[in-house]
C-alpha cells in the first residue's frame, strides 16, 4: 500500500474506533465543544421578554425553519413590527407620561439605549425616519451555533418530523442571552436518529438515518 492509502486507512479506523466503539468518546468534538458558549450580542435582545413574556411564536422570527435548511436571524424589519411604536420598556414610558402630566407639557419620545442600536441599524434619525446621512446595515449579530462544514443539518426535515425546537435548542423562552444548549456531537446527533426510530415521535413511525452519507458530504 502506499503511503498515502496507508494514512486514510488509519485516518478512517480511529474514526470508526472514536465513534461506535466507545460511546463515550463520541462526545468529543473534533476542535472544542461549544456547548454553553453564549457570545455578548450587539444588541441586548431577549428570547426570555420576546419568546417567553411575550409568547412570540419561534417562527414569527426564525420564518424559515419549516422550509429551508437554516432557521434565519430575523430582520429588522421584522423588530419594526413592533419597535415603530414600541421604543422604550414600558415602564420608562409611563415615568416620562407621569412627569410630563405634572409640568404640564407633552411627553417627550422616550428611546432606550438598546432600542436606539436597532434605529441606529436602520438608518433613522431622532423622529424615527429615514435619515439621509446614515446608512442602514444589517445588526451584526453573532452566530452561537457552527457545525463544522463537512457536516449536513437542514431544519426542514426535523421541523416536519415533529421534532420541536425546546428539543435541540433548550428552553429558549426562558434565556435572557441566546447560548448554545446542546453539544452538537455526531453522538448527539446519532442518539436521538436511534431513539426517534426506536420510539417514534408523537405515535409517528421514524426513519431517521445512520448513515454515513446523509450526514456527511
Ligand atoms: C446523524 C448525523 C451523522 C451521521 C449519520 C454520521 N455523522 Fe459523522 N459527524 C456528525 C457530526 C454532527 C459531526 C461533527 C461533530 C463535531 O463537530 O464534534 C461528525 C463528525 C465526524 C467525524 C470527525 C471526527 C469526530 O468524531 O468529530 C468523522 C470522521 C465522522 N463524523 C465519520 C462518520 C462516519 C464514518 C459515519 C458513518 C458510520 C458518520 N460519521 C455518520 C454527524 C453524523
Ligand atoms: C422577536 C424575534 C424572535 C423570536 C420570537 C425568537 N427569536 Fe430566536 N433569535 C432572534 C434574534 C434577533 C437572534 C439573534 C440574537 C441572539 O442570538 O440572541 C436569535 C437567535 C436564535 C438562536 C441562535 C442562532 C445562532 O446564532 O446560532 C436560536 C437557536 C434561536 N434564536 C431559537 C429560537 C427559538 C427556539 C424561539 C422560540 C422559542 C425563538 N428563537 C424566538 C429573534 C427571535
Ligand atoms: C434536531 C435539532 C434541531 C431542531 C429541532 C431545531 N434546530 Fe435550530 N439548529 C440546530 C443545529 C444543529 C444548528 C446549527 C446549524 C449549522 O451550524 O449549520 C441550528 C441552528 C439554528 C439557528 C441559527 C441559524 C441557522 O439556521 O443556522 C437558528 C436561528 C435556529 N437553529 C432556530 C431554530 C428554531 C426556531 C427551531 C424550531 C422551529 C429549531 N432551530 C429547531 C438544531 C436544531
Ligand atoms: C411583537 C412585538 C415585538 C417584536 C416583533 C419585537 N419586539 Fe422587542 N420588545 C417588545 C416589547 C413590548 C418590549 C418592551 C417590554 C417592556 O415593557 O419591558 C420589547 C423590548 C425589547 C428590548 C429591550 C429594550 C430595553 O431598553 O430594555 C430590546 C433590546 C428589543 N425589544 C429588541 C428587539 C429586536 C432586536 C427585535 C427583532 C429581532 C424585536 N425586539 C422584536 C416587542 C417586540
Ligand atoms: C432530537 C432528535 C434529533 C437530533 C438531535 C438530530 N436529529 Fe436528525 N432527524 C431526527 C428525526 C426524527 C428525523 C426525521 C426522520 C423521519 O422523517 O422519518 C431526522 C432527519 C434528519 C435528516 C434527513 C435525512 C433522514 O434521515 O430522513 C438529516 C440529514 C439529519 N436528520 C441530520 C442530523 C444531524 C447532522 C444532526 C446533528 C447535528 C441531527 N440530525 C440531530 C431527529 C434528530
Amino acid at each position: 500500500m502506499q503511503r498515502q492509502t496507508v494514512a486514510i486507512v488509519l485516518l478512517i479506523g480511529l474514526a470508526f474506533g472514536l465513534v461506535s466503539l466507545t460511546p463515550a468518546m463520541s462526545s468529543w468534538r473534533l476542535f472544542d465543544n461549544q456547548q454553553g458558549y453564549a457570545p455578548p450580542q450587539p444588541i441586548a435582545f431577549s428570547h426570555r421578554l420576546h419568546a417567553g413574556e411575550l409568547q412570540l411564536d419561534c417562527r414569527f422570527c426564525h420564518t424559515a425553519a419549516g422550509e429551508s435548511r437554516h432557521a434565519g436571524i430575523p430582520s429588522s424589519d421584522t423588530c419594526m413590527k413592533c419597535h415603530k411604536f414600541v421604543t422604550a420598556p414600558y415602564g420608562l414610558v409611563q415615568d416620562e407620561v407621569s412627569k410630563a402630566g405634572e409640568e404640564n407639557r407633552e411627553p417627550n419620545v422616550v428611546v432606550s439605549e438598546e432600542i436606539a442600536k436597532l434605529y441606529e441599524a436602520l438608518g433613522l434619525g431622532e423622529d424615527l425616519q429615514p435619515d439621509p446621512e446614515k446608512t442602514p446595515q444589517p445588526v451584526a449579530w453573532v452566530r452561537v451555533h457552527d457545525l463544522p462544514d463537512f457536516v449536513y443539518f437542514d431544519h426542514r426535515a426535523h421541523v416536519h418530523a415533529g421534532v420541536s425546537c425546546q428539543k435541540c435548542h433548550g428552553p429558549v423562552e426562558s434565556m435572557q442571552q441566546m447560548r448554545q444548549f446542546s453539544d452538537l456531537t455526531m453522538g448527539w446527533c446519532v442518539n436521538c436518529h436511534r431513539e426517534s426510530n426506536a420510539k417514534g415521535i408523537e405515535g409517528h413511525a421514524m426513519d431517521a438515518s445512520l448513515d454515513c452519507a446523509s450526514c456527511h458530504y
